[in-house]
């Protein structure tokens, strides 16, 4: 199934002024991956970008420069996903013959693409997309800002999904932690965003790993009962 469960902390609710150090705590701490939220007018750097902003067709070229390893845009942000897709295989194949970023585009591959849907969105808007894109990401709050309550009744989209598309990667974000990762786990969720409860914790590495486990046991129970 999809690449397997991987653990990606949020630094939106970090000490912003030592992100450096922020992100290498969490890598040292286990990490699959950083997730990196960004808004209108914010800078960004390497790892899973969330692009909540207005025009995510903009920052496409930046982000891969800069050596993003997977660009995740919202379905309602944008008029043309198919165009936004194509941009962005283009350009994350194109950036590897950057010389300032080829180091880093060598070991880290083309740019991926994400495709986010707001807890409003129904997930058929997504489906004629899924075979296109590398993630789907369904919101499990608001987009905007951490330490916001999970909405359980986001579930049933990411199942329909599992469902549909057995090796597509499917992302949670927000509200996720040791209380709700299993709900999402069932449901299919392979890929795992979770910000407050793992930045906020005196064991970060615990409570990755407690993530991760929950994760993989379901994806295991569910190779199982295929
Ligand atoms: C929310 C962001 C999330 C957020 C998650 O809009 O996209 O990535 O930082 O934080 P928690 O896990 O605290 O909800
Ligand atoms: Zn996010």
């Amino acid at each position: 199934m999809a690449s397997g469960c991987k653990i990606g902390p949020s630094i939106l609710n970090s000490d912003l002024a030592n992100l450096g150090a922020e992100c290498l705590r969490m890598l040292d701490s286990g990490a699959d991956y950083l997730h990196l939220d960004v808004m209108d007018g914010h800078p960004a750097l390497q790892g899973d970008m969330h692009m909540m902003v207005s025009k995510p067709e903009q920052w496409v070229k930046p982000m891969a420069v800069a050596g993003a390893n997977q660009y995740t845009f919202h379905l309602e942000a944008t008029e043309n996903p198919g165009a936004l897709i194509k941009d962005i295989r283009e350009n994350g194949m194109k950036s590897c013959s950057v010389t300032q970023a080829e180091v880093q585009w060598h070991s880290q591959g083309p740019l991926q693409v994400g495709l986010a849907i707001k807890p409003g969105t129904s997930v058929e808007y997504l489906a004629p997309w899924a075979n296109q894109i590398d993630m789907a990401l369904v919101m499990t709050v608001e987009p905007g800002f951490g330490g916001q309550k999970f909405m359980e009744d986001m579930m049933p989209k990411v199942h329909w999904l599992r469902t549909q598309f057995p090796s597509l990667d499917i992302e949670v974000d927000g509200g996720v932690g040791p209380d709700t990762v299993h709900k999402c786990a069932e449901a299919g969720a392979n890929m795992i965003v979770s910000g407050s409860a793992i930045m906020r914790s005196e064991d970060p590495r615990s409570v990755i790993n407690l993530l991760r486990n929950v994760c993989s046991e379901a994806a295991q129970k569910r190779s199982l009962d295929r």
